[in-house]
């Protein structure tokens, strides 16, 4: 179904560009879907993509950018108030129904915000990391990204991801964490999105209010 499942030799900026155009995609979905439980559900798999990918660029790949790229200090700002921008606009898809046209409207903020943040990315900072960093080194944080995405952010954990955006984004998303966890029991062995697999939900996701 994907043309991105075998991520061996790829590096961190194959996987993250991958990711961008994984999201984009759920997002087209969603406009093309003909029912309100289609929007809901893709909605609920697209906002579970974007949270997994920020965390694991917040906590792996921005580091880096900070400390070895020119002007990375302001880059890293720069990007992380885009991530925030897109939490905004993932809780108050929470708060809206499927069926009407502020959700569209939802949606389509979404997808430029989207556009917007994965051209900034691909056409600035993963330039700029191939440039400045080895190639042998954006595998391996390629591999981190991998491994963060598969246990941030659904999945509820003592040593889960430490970021604040992991926190505002779990705190906002627990209605569509249920939901998933629901979903991902019902498709287990149903090929999707590359990454879903290892998702692990044993615990409630209400842990993360007590
Ligand atoms: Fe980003
Ligand atoms: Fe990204």
């Amino acid at each position: 179904m994907t043309t991105h499942e075998t991520t061996q030799g790829q590096d961190v900026v194959d996987i993250l560009t991958a990711g961008h155009q994984d999201m984009l995609d759920l997002v087209a979905q969603i406009q093309q879907a003909t029912t309100a439980e289609q929007r809901r559900d893709t909605a609920d798999t697209v906002i579970a993509e974007i949270m997994r990918h920020s965390v694991a660029e917040e906590m792996y790949v921005y580091p880096v950018m900070e400390k070895h790229l020119p002007n990375g200090s302001e880059e890293v700002q720069h990007d992380k108030k885009e991530h925030d921008e897109l939490v905004d606009l993932m809780k108050q898809l929470e708060d809206v129904d499927a069926d009407t046209e502020q959700f569209m409207n939802l949606i389509s903020d979404l997808e430029s915000h989207l556009r917007h943040h994965a051209n900034d990315e691909e056409q600035g900072q993963f330039p700029d990391l191939r440039k400045h960093i080895p190639a042998d080194q954006l595998r391996e944080l390629g591999e981190q990204v991998e491994k963060a995405k598969a246990m941030a952010p659904t999945r509820p954990h003592p040593n889960a991801p430490h970021s604040e955006l992991f926190h505002k984004t779990v705190g906002a998303g627990v209605g569509m964490v249920d939901r998933l966890r629901d979903k991902l029991t019902r498709t287990k062995h149903r090929k999707g999105l590359r990454g879903f697999e290892p998702l692990t939900l044993s615990t409630p996701s209400r842990t993360y209010h007590g």
